[in-house]
């Protein structure tokens, strides 16, 4: 198993390229099936969740070929199964919008019920499912399948309201609706980059969607989709992680590649917390060299404060002077990661979809553990920031969405390292 080994307490210094953003990629590659035709898909960041989307579209028969390091072209002509394996789509949330995307094209898809980060409980999907049925879609689970079916092979319009806000349940209805009949609208639709990336790669393909990154969108189906060239957006999160490790360790980073208005909502709470972040056209100057202020944080769905930020955040909030409050309202339990950060020295009290960050002088390294993807990147933070050296472990939870997080941070000046170890699993009681 690989671990991070951080020598934590310099200031960061340097430049940071940000890479396409992992939860539009993590779609418009199952999206790529509606394409009867080959598709050139750029700024398709490395990392291990969309490895697994490539490896799945190619079980099912596409023509995936590797351009460059970002760059692949995906051919779904001629695919000869609807039924995606098991265990690779077990692995990931991302895998539902197999479902999305094989029901709109071929009118019938069989899925692994969809794996993904635990944030305390199964991840529903009943919201997808009330879209794909109004659809006109059967939907069952088998043999711990889901398999949506459409009476005729072909699906019809509909009005959909979506009773809670849900990214994955917007962009897969979207997916299953583009080729349908008729006119098809999403009331109530997450607004996040990533949905309106994939309609901008739908529209860009041939699709009729209009209004994303609204709360109400519109499809008209038509007959196909053709290929063409798209570039995905840059990855939020990933950027307001590199930011998030400015603050906390101090120093001053430049953030290149982003879209400087999908960073408003991590800009704004981290200039309430004292950093500078000067803005320029698609880069971000971060500088922290005073001590950081409290603030009180509540996650929301896009414009507001992500909670895929949340943990990195907190960790932030850690080193501030007084108490902050931070309130989860998207997860029902993100807070796994609070124990590691105690290992740390931080004070932070849990209670129900609230924690209460008592600032402190500082954190001290010790050997930790990643309990999901953001918390990995909270764990990282806090240890480049903390004096003394720290081993983090399960390091593969990182690796699904930053890529190469250890060359970007080396380049920042900080002293982290991958090392192999033999695997602890059992012992640990992983396994
Ligand atoms: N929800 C339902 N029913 C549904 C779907 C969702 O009740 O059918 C609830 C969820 O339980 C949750 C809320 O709605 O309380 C929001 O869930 P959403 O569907 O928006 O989340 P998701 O599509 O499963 C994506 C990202 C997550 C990110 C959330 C929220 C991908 C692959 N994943 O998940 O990203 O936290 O949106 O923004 O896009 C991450 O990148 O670390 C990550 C976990």
């Amino acid at each position: 198993m690989t671990k991070y080994i951080v020598k934590g307490g310099k200031p960061l210094c340097g430049e940071v390229e940000i890479s396409g953003a992992k939860n539009a990629a993590v779609a418009i590659i199952p999206a790529a099936l509606l394409v009867d035709g080959v598709c050139r898909i750029e700024n398709v960041p490395q990392i291990s969740d969309v490895s697994l989307c490539l490896n799945i579209l190619e079980q099912l028969g596409a023509g995936v070929r590797s351009i460059n390091r970002h760059t692949v072209e995906l051919d779904c002509r001629h695919i000869h199964s609807t039924r995606t394996p098991y265990d690779m789509a077990r692995r990931i949330r991302a895998s539902s919008y197999f479902i999305g995307a094989l029901l709109g094209r071929f009118g019938q898809a069989e899925v692994a019920m969809p794996g993904g980060c635990n944030f305390g409980g199964v991840r529903p999907i009943d919201q997808h499912v009330k879209g794909f049925t109004a659809l006109g879609a059967q939907v069952t689970v088998e043999g711990g399948f889901i398999r949506a079916i459409s009476q005729n092979g072909c699906l019809h319009n509909a009005n959909i309201y979506l009773d809670v806000v849900s990214v994955g349940a917007t962009m897969n209805i979207m997916m299953a609706a583009v080729l349908a009949e008729g006119n098809t609208v999403i009331e109530n639709a997450a607004k996040e980059p990533h949905v309106v990336d994939l309609a901008n790669f739908l529209n860009s393909m041939g699709a009729n969607v209009r209004g994303a990154g609204t709360d109400t969108i519109k499809i008209h189906g038509v007959e196909r989709l053709s290929g063409g060239n798209y570039a995905i957006i840059p990855d939020q999160i990933e950027a307001g992680t590199y930011m998030a490790a400015a603050a906390a360790a101090g120093g001053q980073i430049l953030v290149k590649n982003i879209i400087p208005k999908h960073m408003d909502c991590i800009t704004a709470k981290l200039q309430e917390c004292g950093v500078v972040v000067e803005e320029h056209e698609d880069t971000l100057l971060v500088r922290r060299t005073d001590p950081l202020h409290k603030t009180n944080i509540k996650t929301l769905p896009y414009p507001g404060f992500p909670t895929d930020m949340q943990p990195q955040i907190t960790t932030v909030l850690s080193l501030a002077q007084g108490i902050s409050l931070v309130t989860e309202s998207v997860w029902g339990n993100r807070y796994r990661y609070v124990d590691e950060l105690r290992r740390m020295g931080a004070s932070i009290q849990v209670d129900d979809k609230t924690a209460i960050v008592e600032g402190v002088d500082h954190l001290s390294g010790a050997p930790v553990q990643a309990s999901d993807l953001r918390a990995g990147a909270a764990l990282v933070i806090a240890a480049l920031a903390a004096h003394g050296e720290s081993e983090i472990s399960c390091v593969h939870y990182i690796e699904r969405g930053y890529e190469n997080i250890v060359a970007k941070l080396q380049t920042l000046g900080a002293d982290i390292r991958a090392v192999e170890f033999p695997d602890e699993g059992e012992e640990l009681g992983i396994g």
